[in-house]
């Protein structure tokens, strides 16, 4: 019989999902540019399933069973859009061309507009979970028609990962709807892990503990509300010894996080909304600093901070403020994602089902987390939640937390310790909070200088002030 599904793009993540589709049962047509991949995923893994190996794109085609699926899983950009200039002409009406790459979602709304003038489905789909994930079960965020996702859905929720027996994989809306909320989900990737690595900076260096000593806080951590993949992992990784120093790990890692593009996407696309996702922006930001060696070597040494990171602190209670500094800037975080993702829902007529989004995060990915569980049951309170914020249970949470919170930010600043998530996160809560805000100076400022109008409390219109004149108002 002839494959079910294909793959195309045969690096780490195309062969493990081509692996978890084989051992899944489907029957699976594989191809890779240089023939080399492909041979050596039939020689290593080929008793796994039935694999089919093409030597090119028709062949491949050739394979399929109709509809035909294939699974393109190659770099995002050029790389994709040169596949699928190659196999659009390959193809008849109806066939469905997956990408599962991290596209930019402006790139899978031209693509799958230009294919579906041509008949043509095209599924941008995110995948996220890393080798592991895409191996044993990922979470899938596929976007497209309804239609595509009729024959496509079978296929991606068996791979998928599942939690309490529920597939983490759903039609998340037409189009661009899945790379976007794949997009957030990297966004909020970045947050997490920003928090996550300012509390530790914190409690080593105003506490002066070690990176087994922080294992074991993080391990701890990891069995209450903060249980997560990325909690769990950072335990993992602060235990480990340098097989050549003797040392932590932690401390011969060169101090410069890199990024391939997905948060700044997902920062740059909120901007484009008008969604402050301030949490996600600093830890951009934050990569980006890590990174500038120039300024930081020229600064370091230079700049003067505080007499002493040391603050006097209880050891036990700053551990716990820490925690709830971290549980309260990370949920800040998610309700700042889940509102980029509702407003671009409404912007592009998605219809995204926000809860289902946090359903389909509870396991498979990078961001997998106990949490994601209340989030779900906030949009099952309320669907049109305007903010993950003001749900009863979150309200409760960082009510609880949030003198421990502003102890931390205070310390941080007293310190001289960047937690540049965390108080990003504090100043968003304080602003979404405040009866009013200081936007009524700006307002003023910019009727004074040029004439940009503001409007009143009190009655309906849009005035302005004859500020160089007899400062009497008029109203337009
Ligand atoms: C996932 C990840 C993955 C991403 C890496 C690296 O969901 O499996 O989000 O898609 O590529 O996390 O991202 P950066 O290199 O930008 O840190």
């Amino acid at each position: 019989a002839k494959a079910e599904i294909a793959v195309t793009g045969l690096a780490v993540m195309g062969r493990n999902l081509a692996r978890n589709l084989a051992r899944n049962g489907f029957r699976v047509a594989v191809h890779n540019r240089s023939q080399g991949r492909t041979d050596a995923l039939i020689e290593e893994f080929g008793h796994e399933g039935d694999f089919t190996a093409a030597a090119d794109l028709p062949a491949l085609v050739e394979a399929l069973e109709q509809p035909r699926k294939i699974i393109i899983m190659v770099k995002a950009g050029e790389p994709t859009d040169a596949v699928i200039d190659e196999l659009v002409p390959l193809l008849d009406q109806g066939d469905i061309v997956i990408d599962a790459g991290n596209a930019h979602f402006l790139d899978t709304r031209r693509r799958e507009k230009a294919l579906s003038e041509k008949g043509l489905h095209f599924v941008g789909s995110g995948v996220s979970g890393g080798e592991e994930g895409a191996l044993n079960g990922p979470s899938i965020m596929p976007g497209g028609s309804k239609e595509s996702y009729a024959a496509l859905g079978p296929i991606l929720t068996k791979i998928s990962a599942h939690v309490n027996g529920e597939a983490c994989c759903v039609h998340v809306g037409p189009d661009g709807a899945g790379h976007f909320v794949k997009m957030l989900h990297n966004g909020i990737e970045y947050a997490d892990m920003q928090l996550i690595a300012e509390a530790y900076d914190l409690l080593r260096r105003v506490l002066g503990l070690s990176p087994a000593e922080l294992a074991d806080v993080f391990r701890e951590w990891n069995t209450g509300d903060l249980e997560s993949f990325l909690i769990e992992i950072t335990a993992d990784v602060l235990s480990q010894v340098d097989p050549t120093t003797g040392g932590a790990f932690v401390d011969v890692v060169l101090d410069q996080a890199e990024q391939k593009g997905t948060g700044r996407w997902t920062v740059q696309s909120a901007l484009d909304l008008g969604i402050p996702v301030s949490g996600m922006a600093e830890a951009v930001f934050a990569r980006s600093l890590s990174g500038d060696v120039v300024r930081r070597e020229a600064a370091a040494g230079v700049l003067p901070g505080p007499a002493s990171a040391k603050v006097d602190v209880d050891r036990d209670a700053f551990i716990e403020d820490v925690r709830h500094a971290l549980y309260s800037s990370k949920l800040v975080a998610y309700a700042q994602g889940f509102d980029a993702i509702r407003a671009a829902s409404e912007q592009y007529d998605w219809n995204v089902d926000l809860g289902a989004m946090a359903t389909i995060w509870r396991g498979g990915c990078i961001i997998r987390a106990r949490f994601l569980d209340r989030i779900k049951e906030a949009y099952d309170r309320n669907p049109a939640l305007p903010s993950l914020l003001v749900d009863d249970y979150f309200k409760d949470a960082v009510a609880n937390g949030q003198d421990a919170w502003r102890r931390v930010v205070a310390t941080a600043a007293t310190a001289g310790v960047p937690a540049p998530g965390f108080s990003a996160a504090l100043s968003y809560y304080d602003g979404l909070r405040a009866d009013r805000l200081p936007a009524a100076l700006i307002q003023g400022l910019r009727d004074l200088f040029g004439a940009h109008t503001y409007k009143r409390v009190d009655a309906e219109g849009t005035f302005h002030l004859e500020w160089s004149g007899d400062r009497s108002e008029t109203k337009s």
